[in-house]
């Protein structure tokens, strides 16, 4: 079984975290997202990975690599503009050959790994396998309606009345009886081939497409709502041993609950970090601070003072406030700091698209 990682697309919805690098390259819990769905597909024995790559690359082969730090053999397919998910397929199908794949959405996070996938995979010959899982809102998402043997009835994309409350979710097992269904799609509406139309064919051809039913959480990384929502869920469900103190810690600071501290960082006296939180290499948490729960700290940023909650810091970003910061998501290298100088009053150098709210 091969590999198809998405990692194409604007990412628009992401400005201005996505005007200097791909929104794949976001951290969650201090890892760059796409690194989840890798560790997916090799947990899945695949071996062999094709990465889609979009109009922004910044960051992606530099991460990645060869694949070799994942144990996996990484290749990279140009898509250019993000012409729909059965388009990367396309683009793909060289690589694909005549193999099984299992293709990841690289904006989901799912807490099951592949496994249903497989079992499903392996029970039986289905065309492919597809996961769902129920949401509140489905009509931002695929929603597939199933009839009482769990047969797909219905199965539509982003429809404005939804036939159920099913979501698919960004992972999908194909066999190569796919390609054939998406080289007689035409674009939808929005100008893309879909991926649910092709389901959609597949299904009504072979009657072979197997729907699970996944019962972990999923998260679609959209928006900057669901990044935080995702490093939360991300913290909150990592294993103890993902926690290790490397750094210093000075016996006057406080560290409460799953805290994890890279090589070289320092937390001062006087200091608190509340986890599930994450702290990257060389960085310095000062005498005024309370950082945590749900904070993910990049390497090399410092925080002097400020009580931070539920929020991202990324690389070498500083904060140094009298204030209490929460549910933000703050760049690589951003500073926030106290205006020393007259007149008083705030201060902003803030990009496109940035985002202030006091
Ligand atoms: O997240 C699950 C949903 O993903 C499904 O429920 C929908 O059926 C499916 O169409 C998809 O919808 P989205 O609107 O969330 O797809 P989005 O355009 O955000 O793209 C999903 C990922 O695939 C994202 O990581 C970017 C990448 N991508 C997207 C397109 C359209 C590509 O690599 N190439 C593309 O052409």
């Amino acid at each position: 079984m091969k590999g198809l990682l998405l990692a194409g697309g604007h990412g628009t919805r992401l400005r201005p975290l996505t005007f200097t690098g791909n929104k794949h390259m976001i951290p969650i819990a201090n890892r760059p997202m796409l690194y989840y769905g890798l560790e997916h597909l090799k947990q899945a024995g695949v071996s062999e990975v094709a990465v889609i790559l979009g109009p922004i690359t910044e960051g992606i082969r530099e991460g990645i690599g060869d694949g070799r730090q994942f144990g996996l053999r990484v290749e990279y397919v140009t898509q250019g503009e993000p012409l729909g998910l059965a388009h990367a397929v396309k683009c793909a199908r060289s690589f694909l050959g005549d193999d099984p794949f299992l293709m990841y959405l690289g904006d989901n996070l799912l807490e099951d790994g592949p496994g249903p996938y497989l079992d499903a995979f392996r029970s039986g010959s289905p065309s492919a396998v597809v996961g769902a899982t129920t949401v509140r809102d489905p009509s931002h998402y695929g929603v597939v309606e199933l009839d009482e043997q769990g047969r797909i009835v219905t199965i539509e994309e982003k429809p404005k009345r939804p036939r159920s409350h099913l979501a698919l979710v960004g992972v999908y097992l194909f066999t190569p009886e796919v390609h054939e269904i998406i080289d007689g799609l035409s674009p939808s509406a929005r100008g893309e081939l879909e991926i649910t139309d092709a389901i959609r064919a597949l299904s009504e051809k072979t009657h072979r497409v197997r729907v699970i039913r996944l019962s972990g959480w999923w998260k679609d990384t959209g928006q900057v709502a669901d990044i935080l929502e995702a490093n939360e869920r991300v913290l909150a469900t990592r294993p103890p041993s993902f926690f290790e103190v490397h750094g210093e810690v000075h016996p006057g600071a406080r560290i409460i609950g799953h805290v994890g501290i890279g090589p070289g960082s320092v937390v001062e006296e006087g200091a608190t970090v509340r986890g599930p939180t994450v702290v990257g290499a060389n960085v310095r948490i000062g005498a005024g601070a309370y950082v945590g729960p749900f904070v993910a700290i990049g390497d090399g940023a410092t925080v002097r003072q400020a009580e931070i909650d539920r929020s991202i810091l990324m690389e070498n970003a500083t904060v140094d406030l009298p204030t209490r910061i929460v549910d933000s998501i703050i760049g690589r290298g951003t500073s926030l700091r106290q205006r020393t100088q007259r007149p008083a009053g705030q201060s902003f150098v803030l990009g496109d698209s940035s985002q202030v709210n006091l």
